[in-house]
């Protein structure tokens, strides 16, 4: 972990970064050429069946909530989460353009959420890299899936072969994504994951700088 403050510690400024990005999001997905099977993969790994419910934990302007809902079918649910009122205006643009009838939205910090019931599985879609702090983040979210409930983590990183070659880079590669989507480049998700105390399934593309990874919750 880095010395440096992390600025993602102050929520009111993690949600005007994203309100400030959602508009231009699409644009740095290209950008950062997010291979279009990182997504499918993900949605994927939630294995998700009929009539059951997934969280979306900063599912943003809500790309992947078509897939979801799909495969939960009309009598499930696909509940999307959200700091940032902007992000939560394109999903549900998203939801509308898809003619999405099973999703609900609900802007809220994740810290201050609990569930009613618990969930199937949730994912973390690139929001994980955006929280301050991915352990307390991740345990939150562990405690809503359900015995045999898989919560799976779509993100980025600086991959392993790098980390030496970008080390003087870091500045500028901080400053930089701290002006656009937040991925916090001094994050060890991995590590964080491990925490969780089950099996970390991963699967890598683009040299390990995307992945997905998937834990189970024992029965
Ligand atoms: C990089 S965007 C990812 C959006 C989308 N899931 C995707 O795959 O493109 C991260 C999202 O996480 C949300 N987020 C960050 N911190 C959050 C928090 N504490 N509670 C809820 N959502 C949060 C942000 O508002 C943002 O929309």
């Amino acid at each position: 972990m880095s010395s440096i403050a992390n600025p993602r510690t102050d929520l009111q400024w993690v949600e005007h970064q994203f309100d400030r990005v959602a508009w231009s999001y699409p644009f740095f997905e290209r950008l950062f050429l997010v291979p279009r099977r990182a997504r499918d993969l993900a949605v994927e790994r939630l294995q998700a069946g009929s009539g059951q419910c997934i969280l979306s934990i900063g599912c943003g302007r809500g790309s992947m909530l078509p897939a979801i809902s799909a495969q939960v079918g009309v009598h499930g649910e696909v509940h999307g989460l959200d700091l940032s009122v902007r992000m939560l205006q394109a999903a549900e643009r998203t939801a509308r353009q898809h003619d999405l009838k099973n999703i609900r939205l609900t802007r809220t910090d994740l810290h201050r959420y609990s569930p009613a019931e618990p969930y199937h599985s949730v994912l973390f879609g690139f929001s994980l890299s955006s929280f301050a702090d991915p352990d307390i983040a991740l345990q939150h979210a562990w405690s809503f899936l359900r015995p045999g409930g898989r919560l799976v983590v779509l993100d980025a990183r600086i991959p392993p072969p790098m980390e030496r070659i970008t080390r003087p880079f870091l500045p500028a590669i901080r400053w930089f994504m701290e002006q656009t989507v937040l991925g916090d480049p001094d994050m060890r998700p991995l590590v964080a994951l491990e925490q969780l105390g089950a099996p970390v399934a991963l699967n890598t593309m683009r040299w390990g700088t995307y992945f997905v990874a998937t834990v189970q919750k024992p029965e």
